[in-house]
């Protein structure tokens, strides 16, 4: 009884923000400013549906020579397909970023395609099931979090990153309901597993993950977390059909949940020293309830995601 009390409690308390209301409230204008990404190059995840879709087209047809990642063949064909005026384009790149090793590999092929400019780490699934990769990784640690750290850390070492690039980590208002826990991260077995939890470790790690790489200094890429609202996607369809049935008429579009995405790149706000998490183009802070402060730092959580990437390919990632 208590969990479905906290769940409504929860979802009560950020109806107004995470809805289409929270859009409409406050972004009044989305067509401004107007996109230029021209001579830049982006790297999307997760490219081929929902939000991650929607920011690889909103890019391309800013200008942007995209490389769109996803994992189904005919998808990304479709994407290919879409009208793009030049010098806009996507460029397909089929990886599952469950595996290390093929995300080392495809982050092999974009360095030799020169630097990034935007690299948006988007895919994130909330897995009821529990499974784990051939690496050894339970299946949706290994997608949300492990696999861009590793696709962001490849990149950033072989200097396709730098200090004029932007990290974009796509993060969810689920973290609020969660205290960095590292033990939670990834349960042991089926039994310990809970999806919905794990999600919420995995989106609030990609917050200390962006303090992480905000604070390697000069080198290094700005980074961003943000939260797309509540979006009306396919991954909402399969990981949580309640609760879209009971808000249909209060989720975004999925432009609506690319937009801060797109608009983080086109304007590129400084790093608060505070840290806090883009919403509807306003930061806002990290934490809503006080029982989420207090978890592992930053530093504690790219040292256990070391053991885990050696853990899992027997070396570590640079
Ligand atoms: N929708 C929301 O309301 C909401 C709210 C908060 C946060 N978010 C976050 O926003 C992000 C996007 O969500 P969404 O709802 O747009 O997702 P979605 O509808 O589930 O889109 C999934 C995309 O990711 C790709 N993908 C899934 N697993 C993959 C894998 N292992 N390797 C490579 N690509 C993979 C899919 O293509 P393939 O299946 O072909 O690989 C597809 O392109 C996620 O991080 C999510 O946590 C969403």
């Amino acid at each position: 009884m208590l969990k479905p009390l906290a769940a409504l409690f929860f979802y009560a308390r950020f109806f107004r923000a995470f809805s289409v209301l929270g859009f409409r409230a406050r972004v009044p204008d989305p067509g401004q400013p107007r996109l230029d990404f021209r001579g830049q190059r982006w790297v999307v995840t997760g490219a081929t549906g929902g939000i991650g879709r929607a920011i690889a087209l909103g890019a391309a047809r800013a200008g942007a020579a995209v490389v769109a990642i996803a994992r189904d063949p005919s998808r990304l064909a479709t994407l290919a397909a879409e009208p793009v005026a030049s010098p806009g384009r996507v460029e397909t790149l089929q990886v599952d970023l469950a595996s290390i090793a093929r995300v080392r590999a495809a982050a092999g092929a974009i360095v030799d395609g020169g630097r990034v400019d935007v690299v948006v780490a988007n895919v994130g699934v909330m897995r009821h099931d529990y499974s784990r990769t051939a690496e050894g990784l339970e299946t949706s640690l290994a997608t949300n979090l492990v696999n861009h750290y590793a696709l962001v850390e490849s990149l950033r070492t072989a200097k396709a990153i730098d200090g004029r690039s932007l990290v974009i980590s796509m993060s969810s208002g689920g973290m609020y309901g969660a205290r960095l826990d590292l033990a939670a991260l990834e349960a042991a077995d089926a039994a310990g597993h809970d999806g919905f939890m794990a999600y919420a470790q995995h989106k609030r790690a990609q917050v200390e993950l962006t303090r992480y790489w905000n604070g390697l200094g000069p080198a290094a890429p700005v980074a961003h977390v943000m939260h797309p609202g509540w979006v009306d996607t396919d991954g909402v369809r399969t990981a949580l059909p309640g609760f879209r049935r009971a808000l249909a008429r209060y989720l975004r579009s999925a432009d609506q949940g690319a937009d801060t995405a797109l608009w983080l790149a086109a304007t590129r706000p400084p790093v608060a020293a505070e840290g806090g998490i883009w919403l509807d183009r306003q930061l806002d802070p990290e934490h809503a309830f006080g029982y989420t402060r207090g978890g592992a730092s930053a530093a504690e959580l790219v040292a256990w995601l070391e053991r885990r990437v050696v853990g899992a390919i027997g070396r570590p990632m640079a």
